[in-house]
């Protein structure tokens, strides 16, 4: 595997960067220059399928928890995934990325089955899944059938922190073996986490970037933790939205090769944060084109962004409201780039 170039930043300046919101303007420049230098002013799209909103984890934060009762929980058939497809490759989408909660009965054989009906429709895509903490075997047999990317973000790299804000029964280490296992299979992979989770501190989001710097992600994707009304959660705060900013920025510091969506989380909190996203480094978005019904239901957190210009029907508008940005996108399958 190629070594990347990954510029480490030291403890003390790092602790700056994340803490000092003065810093914020000069480290989106910054960001910005990278970023220019490595991708230009492309923005890649992806398609996003959310393919279940069922879930056998209880993670504190999320509104999609197993013992929230209030959430109308719904699986995609397949045929509705390869739909979205479908409308996506009219779009002009060369990734689709198929996201879900860790629904039991997303057997190795229907995931199989969906990859490989979309991949031989539409050889000329890349297909990513984050569909959470799966087997070896399930990763392997993801990838034979033609999956390249994976989302899983680490959600922290402390594992006090973790055991804070996740059930006894899911651990750090778990996770962590889950993404070098996705590396070894040779998925381009994607870790990240929330910024400003509870009971998160500075010295939490350092050990974050230390930890990806040590796993060389392809992808990092980040947002503000968001609160979710029917969660444990529910009386903390949301996230600081310029402390979003500045990791934006620190990450495509840290990663100047790296892809780094403007999120929807980040969206959800501003309604300049995909744009203000861009201009800290991201060049990834990521349009939803799930059938209604689970735009409707899959609410990690509260309000989140549904209508408008993350509707994968709306690309025309993103496109031009991006152009305006400065930006352009791009009918590619957006691969990370590796000559650095
Ligand atoms: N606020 C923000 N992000 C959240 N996620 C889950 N719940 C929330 C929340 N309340 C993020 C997690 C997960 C990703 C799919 O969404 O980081 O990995």
């Amino acid at each position: 595997m190629t070594k990347r170039k990954i510029n480490h930043i030291p403890y003390d300046k790092l602790k700056k960067y994340i803490e000092d919101e003065s810093m914020t303007e000069s480290l989106m420049a910054r960001a910005d220059e990278i970023r220019r230098a490595n991708y230009g002013n492309k923005v890649y799209i992806r398609g996003l399928i959310e393919v279940s909103n069922i879930c056998k984890n209880n993670c504190y934060y999320c509104g999609i928890r197993r013992s929230n009762d209030h959430v109308n929980r719904y699986r995609l058939a397949k045929d509705e995934i390869l739909r979205s497809a479908d409308f996506g490759y009219g779009l002009g989408f060369r990734t689709f990325v198929m996201q879900g909660g860790e629904d039991p009965s997303f057997s190795r054989y229907f995931v199989v089955d969906a990859i490989r009906e979309i991949k031989n429709k539409y050889p000329d895509t890349a297909i990513t899944l984050s569909l959470g903490e799966r087997s070896y075997e399930d990763y392997k047999a993801f990838y034979d059938a033609g999956a390249d990317r994976y989302l899983l973000r680490q959600e922290t790299s402390n594992p006090d922190h973790y055991a804070k804000i996740h059930p006894k029964e899911m651990s750090l280490a778990h996770r962590q073996e889950c993404l070098y296992n996705l590396k070894k299979i040779g998925y381009q992979v994607g870790g990240g986490f929330m910024v400003d989770s509870p009971y998160q501190t500075t010295d939490d989001l350092i050990r974050d970037i230390r930890f990806l710097e040590d796993l060389e992600p392809d992808m990092v994707g980040i947002g503000p933790f968001l609160v979710s009304h029917d969660t444990p959660f529910k009386d903390f705060k949301d996230g600081s939205f310029t402390k979003t900013l500045r990791m934006v920025a620190i990450l495509r510091i840290v990663f100047p090769y790296a892809l780094i969506p403007a999120t929807t989380a980040l969206g959800t909190i501003n309604p300049k944060g995909r744009e203000l996203g861009l201009k800290a480094g991201a060049n990834v978005l990521m349009p939803n084109l799930s059938p209604a019904k689970a735009k409707k239901s899959y609410n990690l957190y509260d309000n989140k962004l549904n209508t408008g210009l993350e509707a994968a029907e709306a690309k025309k508008s993103l496109e031009k409201e991006i152009a305006s940005f400065g930006y352009q996108i791009v009918t590619d399958r957006g691969d990370v780039r590796d000559k650095n």
